[in-house]
């Protein structure tokens, strides 16, 4: 895919931790971080190839998250892509907060069994998905990367505000996902990495009706390099963690 050049600000990160001429692939290339995302693993000029995976197959392969045969297929093309050029990062930057009438609850009073389960399809299942598909597909030899975004919201040790209950929920489901993944990941392909990830706040359809003024706001470019640099300074002994943009390692 071709993303808008980048013209401003700091370069990207160069990803010199990835053995070079590899393949990339981030699903929800259509979302803000997604976009920046893809963008700058163009810029490093370090991956042969990067595929985007969205709803719509803009500019590059179709999938939905709640249909499985739409992933299946989705990863026999990467499949084909990886044999000549190795699977080295996939990074998941789909993800729902609110949707039509779907809101984050303030009060257990808002929970609604439809709405939770919604909630869990995009956030927990769908991400589940991507993990049994394309984490058999990672190189390997080298170092390879299945990242996908959290939130630091689906902590139980730092949830001290309570509400957001189904988000922080299937939030903290996909942590316990991405735990049990790295572990069997690590007996098949040692030097790869399976983590979490927080952006922070970052401006996006996603975040914008919960932006509180006075709370610091990434542009999602900035995010997209802090989360690159984070993936390109983890080692394999770093597999089942979960770290903010920073690299700061967040509790479960
Ligand atoms: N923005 C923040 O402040 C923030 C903070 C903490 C965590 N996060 C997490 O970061 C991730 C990305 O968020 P964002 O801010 O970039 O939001 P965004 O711009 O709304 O992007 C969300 C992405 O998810 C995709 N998606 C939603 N439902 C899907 C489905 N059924 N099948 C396939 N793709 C689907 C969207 O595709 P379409 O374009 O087709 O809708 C879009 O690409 C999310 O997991 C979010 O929870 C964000």
């Amino acid at each position: 895919m071709t993303g808008a050049p980048e013209l401003t600000g700091p370069a990207a990160q160069d990803l010199n931790s990835f053995p070079p001429g590899g393949l990339a692939v981030v699903a929800g290339s259509t979302g803000a971080i997604g976009a920046g995302i893809a963008r700058q693993i163009e810029a490093s000029g370090r991956f042969a190839r990067v595929i985007g995976l969205s709803r719509s197959g803009s500019g590059g392969v179709p999938f939905d998250l709640t249909d499985e045969a739409s992933i299946a297929a989705a990863a026999l093309a990467v499949g084909e892509a990886s044999k000549t050029a190795p699977l080295r990062l996939v990074f998941d930057a789909t993800g729902m907060l609110h949707e039509g009438n779907i809101q984050p609850e303030k009060s257990w009073r808002q929970m609604d069994p439809a709405a939770i389960a919604r909630v869990f399809a995009i956030n927990t299942i769908g991400p589940a998905l991507l993990m049994k598909h394309f984490l058999p597909l990672l190189a390997g030899e080298g170092k390879a990367v299945f990242a996908t975004l959290s939130a630091r919201v689906g902590s139980i040790g730092d949830n001290n505000l309570g509400g957001w209950y189904s988000y922080r929920a299937a939030k903290a489901a996909l942590n316990q996902l991405v735990r049990s993944a790295s572990i069997e990941l690590a007996r098949k392909r040692p030097e790869s990495l399976c983590i979490a990830l927080h952006p922070g706040t970052v401006e996006s359809r996603l975040s914008e009706p919960f932006a509180r003024s006075g709370l610091t706001v990434r542009p999602p470019r900035e995010a997209a390099r802090l989360l690159l640099q984070t993936i390109d300074n983890l080692s394999a002994a770093q597999t089942g963690s979960f770290h903010d943009a920073e690299g700061k390692e967040i509790v479960w």
